[in-house]
């Protein structure tokens, strides 16, 4: 008896989690952990994590027209213009995948791009669930970025202090030699936190307008945000 209960219980809270539809923004400073939350909501949640920042650097990496239009303004820490971006998360939004939620990592960056947005799922009479602000001051930035390390395989992200590797430089997931992103240099970071202050930041006060902002402070450790999170999506 107690079994059947237990598997009633299994079933109900799964039925749960794909009735769910769960589509989350997630907002933040270079290097406010983004990228790490995003993960462990897709991987908790089974939704697909959408990083333009990781659409790009794949399309450097492969040498596309778009990956090198985009190379041009990342590497200046400045950020790809709203018409190489907007279209390509619409699609992909739009996407089978996606029927039961995303997360969002680094888009929408700017005002029009929130907007093209809010556009194209109002049409198929869709809206975004949640918009997680993750909170860290300018200071901690700097050291973030600066011990980031980054899989160039599988795309997993570590820090050499706060989220290190089992075996030092080397990925623990498939253990491929781990890299400093390019644009994680000092100056770039700083050009980027002046780019994200100038044209990023006014999108707290747009998803506050539209009560779908969600504050959490990402200066904890990587676990206590995400039960912050986990509390704040309610699943
Ligand atoms: P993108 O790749 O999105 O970079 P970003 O926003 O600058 O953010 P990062 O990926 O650097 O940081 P994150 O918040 O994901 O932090 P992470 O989890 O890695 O974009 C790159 C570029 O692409 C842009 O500059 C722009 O040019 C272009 N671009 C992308 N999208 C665009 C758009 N929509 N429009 C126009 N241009 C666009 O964490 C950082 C470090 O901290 C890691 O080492 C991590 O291990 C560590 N860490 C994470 N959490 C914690 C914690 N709680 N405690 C301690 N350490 C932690
Ligand atoms: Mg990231």
């Amino acid at each position: 008896m107690k079994e059947i209960f237990h598997s009633y219980l299994y079933v109900r809270e799964n039925l749960h989690e794909l009735e769910e539809i769960m589509k989350i923004i997630m907002l933040g400073a270079p290097g406010a952990g983004k990228g790490t939350q995003a993960k462990l909501i897709a991987g908790t949640y089974k939704i697909p994590h959408i990083s333009t920042g990781d659409i790009f650097r794949a399309n450097i990496k492969e040498g596309t027209d778009l990956g090198k239009k985009a190379k041009t303004y990342m590497d200046q820490g400045l950020l790809v213009p709203d018409e190489l971006v907007v279209d390509l998360v619409v699609d992909r939004v739009a996407k089978e995948d996606c029927k039961n939620g995303y997360v969002l990592d680094g888009f929408p960056r700017t005002i029009p791009q929130a907007e093209a947005l809010d556009k194209a799922l109002a049409a198929l009479g869709e809206n975004i669930d949640y918009a997680v602000d993750m909170e860290v001051p300018d200071a901690n930035i700097v050291n973030r970025m600066s011990g980031r390390r980054a899989c160039p395989a599988c795309g997993a992200t570590y820090h050499i202090v706060h989220i290190p590797t089992k075996k030092e430089g080397i990925c623990d997931r498939c253990g491929k030699e781990l890299i400093l992103r390019d644009d994680d240099k000092p100056e770039t970071v700083k050009k980027r936190l002046d780019v994200y202050h100038d044209q990023t930041q006014p999108l707290i006060a747009y998803y506050k307008r539209s009560n779908i902002l969600k504050e959490v402070d990402g200066t904890k450790d990587m676990d206590e945000v995400f039960k912050s999170i986990a509390a704040i999506i309610g699943a």
